[in-house]
């Protein structure tokens, strides 16, 4: 790209026609389909050389270039709402000497001699999309997202299935006229839940979670925002009656009394000092948060200053966004492998060189479906830009075309199952491409097997993923009932030499690194499971969708494993359909899994083996937990999560993976995070794990 300095007029022209044309479709993707096809930072690197090149050439503005634009227009299918007071967007800084800029310049413009004058209000910057609530005489009438900052989509209903947003406010000081703004975003946790939901129903995935809170809340079905968990925060406002606050931080103060949430994070700074190490403590902080942060928000925090200080063309001078470097990497795709699952689904896998993105490396990226390498064009060889967003899976954002080899392929994806060579077949509206070979196929055979030795199934310590591969291949372990018939089998072998040298087949006390102990530990370990409660013996059985949370629904529905199997067999699905939380896709399923005859003959000789014990639910729901709502953080010493997990559920009380309002206890162990701190912020009550115990005697 030409340097900024060497540019003609002629060139700067042109140039800037065509940020202002890329920005457009980019702004486009990103704001209407939720679905930007440039990353942040390639996005921010083009509103930039924009910047630059206008401020070279003045008098070469575009009358409707990317800095008049915030947005874009409105989805034709919501109705629109007028902002009377614009929603504004912020001027975006990089590095701790664009900072400097700042605060020099608000100190200048104000005619202060130091920097250390002025108090700022430090917010982190939510990645997820901005709203506005009207209240009139405190009842929520009205809301909107920004749209192009004048004119915003009506999402009053949608906002209305927020649980953060509070529908009337009852405090007497309240304005007659007041708009909140804020985010709403999705958490780490639910974009996560949602896309694993995706995955199954075979839906397309969200690429982000700010993303999967766009789509779920421009929704014209206000159900389906109300089915995804979205979140907000409350941080600025619009059209207001009698402005009852001095300072940014008083209003932040006054809306959580009013019963908004305000980010937990916000901060009060006094010197660019102060600021960047704000910004830096925050940066460190970011992987741990629930939420994606992309940068922090510093505001002047007296209004009387910020009047003063007033507006450029679109941005107040009074705050800027201070940005987080991209946690994004250029690598290249040294192979990509299609993986076989439990289920049969190809799944192709990006093995990249690995790379260090934001702190940690990365050597696999997954590629999801065909479709998706077909809609990336992403190629064995390719130089690609791979982005980590927060907790998140690595991703393929986008392919370097410009180095590609000369000799590189379009990537054909296999129609047959590379394990088993079985044809592999899509469904029709299937994303995803199956390999009919069913349990004949290795690959999905031993998938079966490691499922149903997993920690939250039969949990037997000693067969690992290694050892269960090792013992399939080597014939030892076809089928899930082989693994209660292998004592017997060896012992056989053991005592009865000339069966050994027979067939070959050694006893495992004389397989390399094996010896009496570890054989007798992973005998008690299979005998220990003999005995298995309900929930864990339906989930072992893998049957596709059917995870630990619908066993547990199953189990207590049916209570024995045989009227859940009778049921099944005669292809009884009223009882199944009783159940809140299990649908007519997944009866299907499970109504397959107990149709296939080597399912049922499996079954039946388990059976034998195994004692499946009824479902009883055995929770104390008159103990002081009973109907609470706990969260555990930290590592705790006497007992381990799951255990902990167990006895609070027997007190009958239930337990959440992340801190809200609507949590009681949050139990505390060592070197707890952000849960801990938020717990606080709440004023949730936080236990030790000692006065948790007390509390279960
Ligand atoms: S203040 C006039 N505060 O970042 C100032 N914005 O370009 C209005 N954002 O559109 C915005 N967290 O969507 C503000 N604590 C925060 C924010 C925040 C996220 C978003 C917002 C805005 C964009 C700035």
């Amino acid at each position: 790209m030409t340097d900024i300095d060497n540019l003609t007029v002629e060139e700067a022209l042109t140039e800037l026609k065509r940020i202002s044309k890329e920005m457009a479709k980019a702004d486009i993707a990103y704001y209407q389909n939720d679905d930007p096809y440039l990353t942040d930072a390639e996005y921010d690197a083009l509103k930039r050389r924009n910047e630059l090149i206008e401020a070279k050439f003045p008098e070469l503005k575009i009358a409707d270039g990317p800095s008049k634009r915030i947005g874009a227009a409105v989805k034709s299918e919501f109705g629109k709402v007028e902002h009377k007071i614009p929603m504004l967007s912020l001027g975006d800084i990089f590095s701790e000497s664009e900072l400097l800029d700042f605060t020099s310049s608000v100190n200048r413009f104000l005619g202060n001699e130091t920097d250390n004058q002025i108090t700022y209000s430090a917010e982190p910057k939510i990645d997820g999309l901005s709203f506005s609530a009207r209240y009139e005489h405190g009842k929520f009438v009205k809301g909107a997202t920004r749209g192009d900052g004048k004119t915003g989509e009506d999402i009053t209903e949608n906002l209305k299935v927020i649980k953060d947003l509070p529908l009337t406010l009852s405090a007497s000081d309240v304005p007659d006229v007041l708009e909140v703004r804020g985010e709403v975003y999705m958490s780490k946790a639910d974009f996560l839940e949602l896309n694993a939901k995706c995955e199954a129903e075979h839906k397309k995935v969200f690429a982000n979670p700010r993303n999967a809170a766009a789509g779920s809340l421009r929704q014209l079905d206000a159900n389906i925002t109300k089915e995804r968990k979205l979140s907000l925060f409350v941080y600025t406002w619009g059209d207001v009656s009698d402005i009852v606050w001095k300072s940014q931080s008083e209003f932040l103060q006054k809306v959580r009394d009013w019963g908004f949430k305000t980010n937990p994070y916000n901060r009060i700074c006094h010197t660019s000092t102060d600021l960047m190490n704000y910004f830096n403590y925050l940066q460190e902080e970011r992987a741990d948060l629930p939420y994606d942060i992309d940068g922090i928000v510093y505001k002047v925090d007296d209004l009387a200053l910020q009047n003063r200080l007033g507006f450029l063309t679109r941005t107040p001078r009074w705050a800027i966004a201070h940005k987080f470097p991209a946690e994004q990497a250029f690598t290249k795709i040294n192979n990509i492998r299609i993986q076989v699952g439990r289920t049969g689904a190809l799944t192709p896998v990006a093995d990249l060189e690995p790379i260090n993105v934001g702190g940690v490396i990365v050597s696999h990226a997954t590629l999801h479906n065909e479709d998706e390498i077909k809609r990336k064009d992403i190629r064995i060889g390719d130089t690609v830009v791979i982005q980590r967003a927060g907790d998140v899976i690595p991703q393929i954002v986008r392919v370097l075309t410009e180095k590609r080899p000369a000799d590189s392929q379009e990537f054909i994806f296999p129609h047959t199952c590379p394990m088993c060579g079985a044809h592999a077949i899509r469904e029709e509206d299937e994303a995803v491409r199956r390999c009919t070979g069913g349990l004949t196929c290795p690959a999905q055979a031993i998938e079966r097997l490691k499922h149903f030795v997993s920690r939250e199934a039969f949990d037997i310590e000693g067969l690992g993923a290694k050892i269960m591969e090792e013992f399939y291949n080597e014939g030892i372990i076809k089928t899930p009932v082989d693994i209660f018939t292998l004592e017997k089998r060896n012992r056989r072998l053991r005592d009865d030499l000339f069966a050994a040298i027979d067939d070959g087949s050694i006893y495992l006390e004389s397989r390399e690194g094996w010896g009496k102990k570890s054989v007798e530990n992973l005998f008690n370990a299979i005998n220990n499971r003999r005995k298995i409660s309900l929930p864990r013996f339906i989930y072992a059985l893998g049957i596709r969708q059917v995870g630990t949370a619908t066993s547990l629904l199953i189990a207590k529905h049916f209570s024995s494993f045989n009227a859940f199997e009778q049921d099944m067999l005669k292809s009884d699905t009223a009882k199944l359909l009783e159940i809140d939380g299990i649908g007519e896709a997944m009866v299907k399923d499970i109504v397959e899994f107990f149709a296939e005859e080597h399912n049922q003959r499996i079954i039946q000789k388990l059976l034998e083996q195994v004692n499946v014990e009824d479902f009883v639910d055995t929770a104390d729901y008159s103990s002081d937990l009973a109907g609470k709502t706990i969260v555990f953080t930290g590592t705790l010493e006497q007992m381990t999560r799951a255990e902990a997990k167990a006895k609070a559920l027997s007190m009958g009380a239930k337990v959440a993976g992340s801190v809200s309002k609507n949590t009681d206890y949050v139990v505390m162990g060592a070197d707890a995070g952000s849960k801990a701190t938020k717990a606080q912020e709440l004023g949730v009550t936080i236990l030790s794990e000692a006065e948790f115990l007390n509390m279960c005697q």
